[in-house]
């Protein structure tokens, strides 16, 4: 059956795969539901967006995307509370981001009631695909791509916005060790490195494949000019305990403004722990490490929430990190999951209903 709903087309997907999909055993992105939303832009506008049938789309083999990247995404999650509503967390700062992206890129910014209200009648439809239970969540993944046709590099005139879903268990990476950059950079001043642009990913995949070789999961990315400014991880921004403080590198032109990172930061501000967003240097976190005051590494972002690091190795030593009873890591994680799990009273009015 086809409908309107404020101007969203849905055609309705007269099969579901659900019933095909086992939710205790998902590995992360590899199942998709039933639906998407798909939205182009043309002749300077955006047409009506399009609920329908999750299905491949041929595109022309001289689309801009194939050729010069003109590619940006975000990822976000829904969860269902023990009421079976659906939950996004922060959607404005993801519609936000994406849209600093899309300018960064030379791409058409994309008005809320087709990035939150699309989004919402999307997962309407799909509400059976987010479970309820601790570390169960839908994966959101919008993204936007130059559509238009032509090798000549330059912006391309057509565009096109989707939203696919993807639902996920808890993520859990296995220990991860991690290599501090002191060749290969992730960003530059005056790149792309604050967007969340496709290419930002694909520069890091052969130096994390180095990385692997060694035996290190990811790699912290140090500043491009000097490598002496801890910045960020593959999909993670980090935080060090040294002592009983909280460091963070401010955001920049370099760093991907994280959603879980100032969340991190709001939580340890009104829980009391003392936190510091200013460069973290190689070299204090070495001394640290050495004079036994590093007491944890951690990663922040949306597909693991918080994620430790359990060692890292700058130029030829490897530093183990201790193993605590009081992580800051682990109960920062605990009241963020509380919150976006509707367990927790929602004193930061973060959460938003579906
Ligand atoms: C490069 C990079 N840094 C940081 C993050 C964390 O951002 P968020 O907390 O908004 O997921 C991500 C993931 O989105 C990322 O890709």
């Amino acid at each position: 059956m086809n409908s309107i709903t404020n101007d969203i087309k849905i055609i309705k997907n007269e099969t579901s795969k659900i019933n095909e999909v086992d939710f205790e055993n998902l590995t992360f992105g590899n199942t998709f539901t039933d639906h998407m939303l798909i939205c182009d832009y043309r002749n300077g506008a955006w047409e009506q967006p399009v609920i329908k049938a999750y299905e491949p789309f041929t595109i022309d083999p001289s689309a801009k995307v194939f050729h010069y990247g003109q590619a940006i995404f975000e990822g976000m999650k829904a969860y269902k509370d023990e009421n079976d509503d659906v939950w996004l967390f922060r959607p404005d700062e993801n519609h936000l981001r994406f849209n600093k992206s899309a300018v960064r890129m030379a791409m058409p910014e994309i008005p809320e009631s087709i990035f939150i209200d699309g989004l919402k009648t999307l997962l309407n439809i799909e509400k059976d695909w987010v479970k309820f239970g601790n570390g169960n969540s839908l994966y959101i993944r919008p993204f936007m791509i130059a559509i238009g046709s032509g090798v000549i590099a330059q912006p391309s005139s057509q565009y096109r916005f989707m939203i696919i879903l993807s639902p996920a268990k808890s993520y859990y990476s296995g220990e991860v060790k991690v290599i501090i950059a002191e060749h290969f950079s992730r960003a530059a001043n005056g790149g792309i490195g604050a967007a969340k642009a496709a290419g930002n990913y694909s520069a890091q995949f052969y130096p994390t494949k180095l990385a692997n070789e060694q035996g290190f999961q990811q790699i912290i990315w140090t500043d491009d000019a000097t490598h002496t400014k801890l910045e960020e991880a593959g999909t993670m921004n980090v935080f060090f305990r040294i002592g009983d403080t909280l460091l963070t590198a401010p955001t920049s032109e370099r760093i991907l403004d994280g959603v879980t990172r100032k969340s991190v930061l709001d939580i340890a501000k009104r829980d009391n722990i003392a936190t510091e967003v200013r460069p973290v240097l190689v070299e204090e976190l070495v001394a640290a490490a050495k004079n036994g005051t590093l007491k944890e590494i951690f990663g922040a972002g949306t597909a693991a929430v918080i994620n430790p690091i359990v060692g890292f190795s700058f130029r030829d030593e490897y530093f183990e990190l201790p193993k605590l009873e009081n992580s800051f890591a682990l109960e920062i994680k605990e009241k963020l999951n509380n919150i976006q799990y509707k367990l927790a009273e929602d004193t930061f009015n973060w959460t938003v209903k579906v």
